[in-house]
């Protein structure tokens, strides 16, 4: 089984992307026998266009694992084939993703509204009641209905045992997608900026990311805290770093020591095609943190 990893935060631009590729090529290196799966749940297409692939013209994508039948396996998309490193998978996704709220309510609607129409047939008497006591009967049938929250259920269950690591990039917001990939990953990193109102920020998303595991997944392990873009020599970033740290500390949740530092070069190495962590062939002083959070991740015994 692999070990499924989500970068996660409703603030945009929060290196969600950069984390997750970033980490899937440090990985590569760092395991040459490992197999890495990215998984794009974000409709702007970054983690792909990381590696180069334009995913816009591509049939089936992360959104017909979302709300068809479509499966993870069906859609793998090869993206790096390394040499002395392990090769990447991604499953990709395109501006289709923009629309999953949006068709999931209007399929369901249609699915509740034909549900009721064959009731009517069925049981022409449920026509003497007044409206509030038609939905209050319809509602007592528990009606199978497909979980907003919680879309993946199941469906990783074979691509499970093809890799050895999936990693998932989100968007920034947490209403379906980002559930339902917290809902069936083991472990959420959540990268943070350390600017004001961050706290704030991290109070509220893990309030709703322990709601989805109090509901869909009580084994969710949040691996921890990482700051990034973390300019060391700026006052700001220090004071708020260190707030969060004894946030941290007091809820007893982890927080990482890797500190990914404020640098145009993971842009730069994104735009050649690459994630920083494999064009670099040094692991200088800008990828080497990516390379902390990794040994970080095996002393905690996550990967
Ligand atoms: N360590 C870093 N220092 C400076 N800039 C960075 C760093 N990491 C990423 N960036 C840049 O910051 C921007 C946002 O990064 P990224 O797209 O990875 O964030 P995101 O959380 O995925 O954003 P979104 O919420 O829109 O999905 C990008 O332009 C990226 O190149
Ligand atoms: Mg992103």
């Amino acid at each position: 089984m692999a070990v499924k990893i989500a970068f996660t935060n409703y603030k945009g631009g929060t290196t969600k992307t950069t984390s997750s590729t970033n980490l899937a090529g440090g990985l590569a290196k760092r395991f040459p026998d490992k197999k890495i799966l990215l998984v794009e749940a974000d409709g702007q297409g970054n983690t792909s266009s990381t590696f180069n692939v334009d995913t816009s013209e591509i049939e089936n994508t992360m959104y017909d694992v979302f709300l068809r039948d479509t499966q993870p396996e069906d859609i793998i998309t090869k993206v790096y084939e390394g040499h002395d490193s392990a090769d990447i998978d991604i499953l990709p996704a395109n501006s289709d993703m923009d629309f999953v709220d949006f068709d999931f309510m209007t399929t369901n609607n249609k699915a509740t509204l034909a549900v009721a129409f064959n009731a009517v047939k069925d049981h022409p008497k449920l026509l003497d009641l007044d409206v509030n006591e038609f939905i209050k009967e319809i509602d007592s049938w528990e009606l199978e209905d497909k979980d907003y929250f919680n879309l993946l259920d199941g469906k990783f269950d074979t691509i499970d045992k093809m890799y050895d690591y999936i990693i998932f990039d989100t968007p920034p917001e947490l209403k379906s997608i980002t559930s339902s990939v917290i809902a069936i990953v083991d472990h959420v990193i959540i990268p943070y900026e350390p600017e004001s109102y961050s706290v704030d920020g991290i109070v509220r998303l893990l309030q709703r990311i322990n709601t989805i595991k109090e509901d869909y997944n009580p084994k969710l392990n949040i691996a921890g805290l990482l700051p990034v873009k973390f300019a060391a020599r700026t006052k700001l970033h220090n004071q708020v770093l260190n707030q969060i740290l004894q946030f941290a500390m007091n809820q007893k949740i982890n927080h990482f020591n890797a500190r990914i530092p404020a640098s145009i070069k993971f842009a730069t190495a994104s735009a050649t095609g690459l994630p920083a962590t494999i064009v670099d062939k040094s692991d200088s002083n800008f990828t080497k943190e990516y390379y902390n959070l990794i040994d970080e991740l095996i002393a905690n015994k996550i990967i």
